[in-house]
Parts: structure tokens; sequence; C-alpha cells
């Protein structure tokens, strides 16, 4: 049974920062993902505070919010059979170190909080994020 899901992607500032986008996307593709819409940007950091405020009351929130603020990323509407969960495969593990050989972050993360992507957790999270980057 076909279950066509959208996921929203971000190639985050430390892999733009390395001009890894490209190859990035290419991985996508490579694994069957097409990209509805895609845009470049740079986010305020109150915008990042207003993305990442399930994370409110962490103690990297701040860390996490300048982060993300910091430079250019670029943000993707990803779509797949099942994109939520097979978008998280292919990320692997939030800390790079603990990545599965293959994903992403194991491929170009640098660190916990430079870990290259970020993928919507649930298909509601993924309607609410694509929502924040592309309501028009
Ligand atoms: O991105 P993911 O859904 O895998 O992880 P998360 O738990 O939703 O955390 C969001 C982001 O916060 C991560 O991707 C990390 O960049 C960052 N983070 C961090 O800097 N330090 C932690 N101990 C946990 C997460
Ligand atoms: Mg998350």
């Amino acid at each position: 049974m076909s279950n066509l899901e959208q996921t929203l992607s971000i190639i985050k500032p430390d892999a733009v920062e390395r001009n890894l986008q490209d190859e990035i996307k290419k991985k996508f593709v490579e694994n069957g993902f097409s990209i509805k819409d895609e845009k470049k940007i740079q986010i305020s950091k109150n915008e990042a505070e207003e993305f990442y405020k399930v994370h409110q009351s962490k103690p990297f929130y701040g860390e996490l919010c300048n982060y993300l603020s910091s430079g250019p990323i670029v943000v993707m509407i990803l779509e797949k059979e099942n994109a939520v969960i097979e978008n998280r495969k292919l990320m692997g593990a939030t800390d790079p170190s603990k990545a599965e050989n293959g994903t992403l972050r194991k491929m170009y993360g640098i660190s916990i909080d430079k870990n290259s992507v970020h993928g919507s957790d649930s298909l509601d999270n993924a309607k609410i994020e694509i929502e924040f980057f592309f309501k028009n």
C-alpha cells in the first residue's frame, strides 16, 4: 500500500559552510527522495527559537538557536514512501559518533551540535515544519 509522505530536511550551517549541499542533495536523490521544493536562506535567532521551541527547556537550546541562525542553511521538502522515517534512517543518530556507517551524520557530521542535517521526527511535525518554511 502506498504511503507517500513529505518531510522537512535542513542542511545545517556546518555543511553549507563546507559546501556539501550538492553532495548531500545527491544522497537524498540516490536514496529515492524527490526534492519537491528547496531554498537557501539564513534565519534570525528569533525564527530559530520558534522552530526549535520544543527544546526550550533543554540546556543546549540557546546554543542550538545561535547555531542554526549563524549562517546559510538549505531547507527542502523531501517526498518518498514513508519519507519521515526513511529520512531519519538516512540521517542516522543525533550524535555523529554514534551514527551508523553510511548515514549522513556519520559521513558529514562534526559533533552533536554540528551534525549537518535536520529531519522532521513525525508526520505531524513534518507538516508544521514545512508550513514554517514554505508558507508562501
Ligand atoms: O536532530 P535530532 O532530532 O536527531 O535531535 P534532537 O534531540 O531533536 O535535537 C535537536 C538538535 O539539537 C540536534 O540535531 C543537535 O544538533 C542539537 N543537540 C545538541 O546540540 N546537544 C544535545 N545534547 C542534543 C541535541
Ligand atoms: Mg528532533
